[in-house]
């Protein structure tokens, strides 16, 4: 996000984009076709190469049919033009001598082309592999080799970062060794999405809201990540993950950090990622010993889901039948600062919850004196503002309004904004957006070493705390419903309840 330029002359630079894991899922469902869109919104630099390196072995000509049958483009001369910068190189990553190799193809195609002097190599296999990657680029000396020249080399890492705050750690520590920070982007695609960025615009382009923005006026603040999906086949990673490590060490503690962050001094990567930083740190951890306080786990059983029997979790495939690992995860945390002291936040997430719904939902306090009370018999409602992040894109703002008529009735009324449609962005570009920022070096939607580390450190003791009690009623909710009733008593101890979605 650069201040000078704002979305005018937002091109990459000339690059060539080396995808490892070129022949797995992440590339074809969501790099190729970002790439393609790019290119067709005349965002791509004219100078650009795309590089698959995997080890199944497949002719460049197989790639770009494997990228056709992923974007199913509509124009065939779009396609044309743009696969002809599609290339393949077949290569064992674990094999250092595939990199000397890599090396030389990049420049053999290369030569005469300027997007040779730039290379991003982006991380999409499994995260297994991140480490010994890095090493392999780094004594190659592909990964300091373009420093030599006039362009640069960068790095994109997808999440997960690690799986604890030691591995991710020792993932930054590689990474360093091989990279400056400055060339290292950390990925959460959620800070791709235009409503994720928009909750920046909407604290701070605006005067109303900051005012309001504290514990003395709102009461709670409920963030809500579902999902209509289960787990997709992807049984083997999910067992390794669960929902905690999934979704809310990166995606809900994203959105948690740009509600609570305090503004930033300036527009730059830095500044808003020091804000972002200083909410995870000052995030009271929960204790090991404390997570049937703040926590509540769940897991999917077989049951309906808009009417056809789906699977229970421990029934997908490469998953253990006796699995505990979650699919639904409920926390309550506060943060300690002036700001936020005593308010708490709620955040959920889970798998195959009744739809794929998005939001934040900051919810005020109640009017000190509830004066209509004698004259109307509508049970006043305190305000609530949503932010949606998806699908239905957008803000709402439920406030008492005076029913038309005699005397003095109340009802709730609702301002709705739609951003769809009015904003023109598509919908799903966020990896466009974060491949473009990526080429055009700007770290601002990316994650920071000291950011990572800071949310692990949030998330480690309470996989400790789940650990020492491994859950023993799993599994304990239906496909469909809105996750186990542990989840609403986490809210009714509070006098609270989740929003119904
Ligand atoms: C990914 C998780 O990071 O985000 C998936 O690994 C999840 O499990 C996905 O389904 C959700 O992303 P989105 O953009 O569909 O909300």
């Amino acid at each position: 996000m650069s201040e000078r330029e704002g979305s005018k002359g937002y091109r990459g630079d000339a690059c060539g984009i080396v995808i490892f894991g070129a022949s797995g899922d992440l590339t074809h469902r969501k790099l190729i076709p970002a790439l393609y869109s790019l290119s067709l919104q005349g965002l791509l630099p004219n100078q650009f190469a795309v590089v698959g390196f995997a080890r199944t072995p497949m002719e460049e000509s197989e790639f770009r049919q494997k990228s056709y049958d992923a974007i199913r483009p509509e124009s065939e001369k779009e396609w044309e033009s743009f696969s002809q910068h599609l290339h393949y190189f077949p290569g064992d990553f674990r094999k250092k001598e595939d990199y000397q190799q890599l090396g030389e193809f990049l420049l053999a195609k290369g030569s005469g082309h300027s997007w040779c002097d730039n290379i991003l190599f982006y991380l999409a296999t499994p995260p297994s592999a991140y480490p010994t990657i890095i090493e392999n680029l780094k004594d190659s000396g592909l990964s300091g080799r373009m420093r030599e020249t006039r362009g640069w080399t960068r790095i994109i890492i997808e999440k997960p970062f690690g799986r604890d705050l030691n591995t991710a750690s020792a993932l930054n520590y590689l990474a360093d060794q091989a990279f400056e920070e400055k060339q290292i982007f950390r990925i959460d695609h959620y800070l791709g999405k235009e409503t994720v960025q928009n909750i920046l615009a909407f604290r701070f382009a605006n005067g109303i809201f900051e005012p309001l923005w504290n514990r003395q006026f709102i009461d709670h603040v409920q963030i809500t990540v579902a999902e209509g999906i289960g787990i997709e086949g992807r049984g083997a990673y999910y067992e390794e993950a669960g929902a905690l490590r999934d979704m809310v060490q990166n995606h809900l503690l994203q959105l948690l950090a740009l509600v609570a962050m305090e503004p930033p001094i300036a527009l730059d990567a830095d500044a808003i990622r020091d804000e972002k930083i200083r909410v995870w740190k000052s995030i009271r951890p929960i204790a090991p010993d404390q997570v049937n306080q703040f926590t509540v786990r769940g897991q999917y059983r077989r049951s309906f889901f808009k009417g056809n029997e789906v699977k229970g979790y421990r029934e997908e495939e490469k998953v253990d039948p006796h699995s505990v690992i979650e699919t639904y995860v409920a926390v309550k945390f506060f943060i300690d600062n002036w700001r936020w002291e005593g308010l708490p936040f709620y955040l959920r997430t889970g798998k195959r919850l009744p739809k794929r719904v998005s939001e934040i939902a900051i919810q005020f306090k109640r009017v000190p004196h509830l004066l209509f009370r004698r004259v109307s018999d509508h049970r006043q409602e305190p305000n609530l503002l949503v932010l949606r992040i998806q699908p239905d894109e957008g803000i709402s703002l439920k406030f008492e309004a005076k029913r038309p008529g005699p005397g003095i009735e109340l009802k709730s009324e609702t301002l709705n904004v739609h951003f769809d449609g009015a904003s023109g962005v598509r919908k799903d570009s966020a990896y466009e957006r974060l491949l473009l920022d990526a080429m055009r070096g700007d770290q601002t939607l990316f994650t920071r070493r000291d950011g990572i580390e800071a949310a692990w450190g949030l998330i480690d003791p309470i996989i400790e705390g789940w650990k020492k009690e491994p859950a023993n009623d799993f599994p304990n909710y239906k496909a469909e419903s809105w996750g186990p009733s542990l989840a609403d008593d986490l809210m009714k101890r509070d006098d609270r309840h989740w929003r119904v979605l």
